[in-house]
């Protein structure tokens, strides 16, 4: 089976490095906040233009600190869109506000003319998510939501190695989240995250808030959590940074070749293939017949997976405690998209046997 993620032989082919930065650690004994972490703030650092990077549990923490340090909670509303994994949505529920979903385009991607209805004098966050790695309008978000004093968070737990203008996303806003989740293009053999931002409060709040507000370490200024990254995921995740970009070269080879021989079929090519920038963490095709595609692939030994077939609005988590929404593209998209297998450890011919099979389900 031609699977969608390579999580295994992604740990498998650097786990002779692991170990040896592993066996570091063990002799210094170093296991939470050791020398690997900042390490790795450092290397986050460097990759989001000298912005701040305090690392943490998850992606999920990362953007519950944000909204913390915003002082955003009950009474507040907060802007996203539903087709996303649910813990962005999950992150504003956590903090006591109330999420409002906006609908997307055609690129799956929350834009201005969707967000700008539902400001509010009660709005007080949006958080767009660069979705599958593919960069939303950051520019123009932020400048609708400057012009009615509403922060703006970046969801980029997909989006490690996605670009503007040549410079990683990330740093347009007051804050973002990255998640090193063991699924995404660099993710550590647990969980993980990073907040990144270029506002010196809202970093010292986070570098606090996640070590229980701990300055030394019997005194504390702020309630907080324990959301550390601990240094075992630091210390992988260091050794991975090496690969990172020979690896997102390799998964745009793979989408670039998507591109071109499926282009001009029916199911048509990623839906982000106009985006520049774009990570390809998932290559998306469309197709009003996709559960047929999604079979005849999986008849090729070909793993076919949709995210997300159930959008946040339409979860049972949402249909017990939030109010009825319609979004009418995001669910229209829910019931045609399809991402396919894009990532370094595919060869040659298993991305030729993938777009021949496609393309063969078009001709049918
Ligand atoms: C869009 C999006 N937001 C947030 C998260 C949460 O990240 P984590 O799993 O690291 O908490 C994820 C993780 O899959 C995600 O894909």
């Amino acid at each position: 089976m031609i699977k969608c993620n390579n999580v295994q032989e992604q740990a498998h082919d650097l786990s002779g490095l692991i170990f040896e930065r592993w066996r570091e650690v063990f002799n210094a004994g170093e296991f939470v906040l050791g020398d690997e972490v900042p390490r790795f703030e450092t290397w986050m650092s460097q990759r989001c233009a000298g912005a701040y990077a305090i690392s943490m549990n998850s992606g999920t923490d990362a953007l519950l600190l944000a909204l913390k340090a915003l002082g955003v909670g009950p009474g507040h509303h907060v802007i996203t869109c539903s087709n996303t994994f649910v813990a962005t949505v999950g992150a504003i529920v956590a903090v006591g506000a109330q999420p409002i979903l906006a609908d997307v385009g055609d690129d799956e991607l929350i834009n201005v003319d969707t967000i700008a209805p539902l400001l509010t004098t009660r709005t007080r966050a949006v958080i767009p998510v660069h979705l599958r790695g593919r960069p939303v309008d950051i520019d123009s978000i932020v400048a609708l939501c400057n012009a009615h004093g509403v922060a703006v968070i970046e969801d980029c737990a997909q989006a490690i190695g996605t670009t503007i203008n040549g410079r990683q996303v990330g740093t347009s806003s007051d804050a973002s989240a990255f998640s090193l989740h063991p699924l995404k293009t660099l993710g550590g053999l647990g969980d993980g995250g990073v907040l990144v931002t270029t506002n010196p409060k809202i970093a010292e709040y986070a570098r606090s808030a996640r070590n229980h507000g701990l300055q030394v370490r019997d005194e504390s200024v702020v309630f907080g959590m324990n959301s550390r990254l601990d240094s075992l995921q630091a210390a992988a995740l260091n050794v991975k940074v090496e690969h990172l970009d020979h690896w997102l070269r390799r998964r745009k080879e793979i989408a670039d070749f998507y591109n071109e021989a499926l282009g001009e079929t029916a199911t048509g090519a990623d839906l982000g293939k106009q985006r520049t920038g774009s990570s390809y963490y998932h290559y998306v095709v469309k197709s009003k017949k996709r559960d047929q595609l999604q079979r005849h692939l999986a008849e090729h030994d070909i793993q076919a997976t949709i995210h997300y077939p159930i959008p946040v609005h339409r979860q049972r988590a949402w249909l017990n405690s939030q109010p009825a929404t319609a979004l009418p593209t995001t669910e229209r998209l829910a019931q045609e998209i399809l991402t396919i297998p894009c990532h370094q450890h595919l060869s040659d011919g298993d991305v030729e046997k993938i777009a021949w099979t496609v393309r063969q389900f078009d001709s049918r």
